[in-house]
């Protein structure tokens, strides 16, 4: 077995095990290790969230006093302790529903977002960082000064860019790949501390 087969399968092993519905919650986990972007007490928005792993971890992380809300287009069973929105990143109107869940603005938004996967590569890039805009068009209107965001970016011509968009809006914009995710896959993370600093 190949040594990226067996890193998969590993994830794959330990989410089951543990009861989390995708092997992408432990990218969430590492980065939170490394960062602190979710903590006890935070309201959380996760957009893309289906099938729900980062969700289960979000909920963990933020304990019995934090909140958390995840939206999609696919529908999802639910998982306790968080509410979900079905509608799309691109409709600006769920931003409203997201601030009457939570009563207030959130402290961490957490993009995980990925399109209907073409096979052409620059298509498929592209398109990512279009929806990565429109989450950070909701992000802009949720997010408490101070707070924090992950996206995920398919890496290509446009992440830097994006990046730079990212740096006019946050204290600290770090590029990172967390080990859960497979090396020869070209998304990246980028971990965003500090909104409005
Ligand atoms: C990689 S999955 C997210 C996995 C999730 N973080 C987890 O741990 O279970 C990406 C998600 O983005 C969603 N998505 C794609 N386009 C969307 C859109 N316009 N609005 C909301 N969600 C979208 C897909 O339906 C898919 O569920």
């Amino acid at each position: 077995m190949k040594l990226i087969d067996a890193k998969r399968d590993h994830y794959r092993k330990l989410a089951k095990e543990q009861g989390y519905r995708s092997r992408a919650t432990y990218k969430l986990l590492q980065l939170n290790n490394s960062y602190r972007v979710i903590g006890p007490g935070f309201y959380v928005v996760d957009l893309g969230c289906a099938p729900g792993g980062w969700l289960q971890a979000a909920v963990k992380l933020a304990g019995n006093k934090g909140k958390v809300v995840g939206v999609d287009t696919t529908y999802m069973d639910d998982i306790s302790g968080a509410h979900f929105i079905k509608g799309s990143v691109e409709d600006e109107s769920i931003t409203d529903e997201i601030l009457e869940y939570l009563g207030g603005k959130a402290n961490a938004v957490i993009c995980d977002v990925s399109p209907q996967i073409t096979g052409h590569w620059s298509m498929d890039h592209a398109r990512q960082i279009s929806l990565n805009y429109s989450c950070s068009k909701i992000m802009d209107k949720v997010l408490a000064p101070r707070g924090n965001a992950i996206f995920k970016v398919f890496d290509g011509d446009y992440s830097m860019e994006f990046r730079d968009y990212l740096k006019k809006k946050f204290a600290r914009v770090q590029l990172r790949k967390p080990s859960a995710s497979r090396k020869p896959s070209s998304e990246l993370y980028f971990v965003c501390l500090g909104y409005g600093l």
